[in-house]
């Protein structure tokens, strides 16, 4: 497996592989690597010649509150995790070398603006630049993301049709501890207390599933959800929701494809979770 610190290193092997007639799969990451990112590199690795993993943690996608800092970083666990999968090659370039200043930007703003958008509001903007960027440096022909993002997923299959990006966006389901928290590398930020209440954010989505129905009102699915995380101490609510699964926008009632999606504070942790229901 190589290792690539440069836009331009990887260009130059990307080319070699293109010119070898390979097609090319690409995860991109933060690193900090866990079950959810393997799941991701093992599909990415059956659909492909070549596996490629970006880990950049991506500083234009964090506001200037958060957790930027503090985001967990461990690059030799993530290359001993992506050489056992079977990747090629992981690009892992600077800031420096990703960014300079003046920047442009790439955003789609319809989507942008509900669910995370509204809380992170430059949050899509910095994931569609850098999402662009990688797409342009590693030309891939497919690329992988996590249902559990699923906002950034139907951001990014709108800016891949709306920008004509000829590359196949693959989502794939979110993986779970065994208790059913989403896993995510921000789980590293709970406490023993924190992780326990964590969990009513998948017991939520549990009941979601099970009362929802066709034409359901979306009081009727999420009032119940609201209940659960309202009764744990540790967990405020940034939104519980019912959208429109392809244009992101709130809905009264279950009568298309649906994603119902939520962001819960426990503790400082801002943790999201969802499921999808289709007509
Ligand atoms: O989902 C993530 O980890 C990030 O948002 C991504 C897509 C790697 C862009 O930085």
């Amino acid at each position: 497996m190589q290792v690539t610190k440069t836009v331009e290193e990887t260009r130059k092997q990307i080319k070699q592989w293109k010119k070898e007639g390979k097609t090319i799969g690409l995860v991109p990451t933060m690193g900090f690597l866990h079950e959810g990112h393997a799941s991701l590199i093992r599909k990415c690795r059956e659909q492909n010649d070549i596996v490629v993993v970006s880990d950049f943690v991506n500083p234009t996608q964090f506001g200037p509150n958060e957790d930027l800092e503090a985001y967990p970083r461990d690059f030799e666990r993530d290359s001993k995790l992506c050489e056992s999968l079977g990747a090629d090659l992981i690009f892992a370039p600077s800031p420096e070398d990703m960014y300079h200043d003046p920047h442009a930007f790439v955003s789609i703003d319809t989507l942008s603006e509900t669910l995370c958008g509204k809380t992170r509001p430059i949050h899509f903007k910095g994931v569609c630049t850098v999402v662009t960027k990688l797409f342009h440096i590693v030309a891939p022909d497919r690329a992988y993301f996590g249902e559990k993002d699923a906002q950034q997923l139907a951001i990014i299959r709108k800016m891949v049709k709306d920008l004509n990006f000829d590359i196949e966006i693959v989502g794939c389901p979110i993986v779970r501890e065994e208790d059913g928290l989403a896993k995510s590398s921000r789980n590293t930020y709970l406490n023993d207390k924190e992780r326990q209440a964590a969990l009513c954010l998948s017991r939520a989505v549990k009941t979601g599933k099970e009362v929802i129905y066709i034409g359901a009102d979306a009081k009727e699915v999420l009032n119940p959800m609201k209940a659960i995380i309202e009764a744990e101490p540790l967990a405020r609510i940034d939104y519980v929701m019912m959208v429109d699964a392809l244009t992101m926008q709130p809905i009264e009632k279950a009568d298309r494809d649906v994603l119902v999606a939520m962001a819960v504070y426990i503790g400082k942790t801002r943790l999201i979770d969802n499921f999808s229901y289709g007509v």
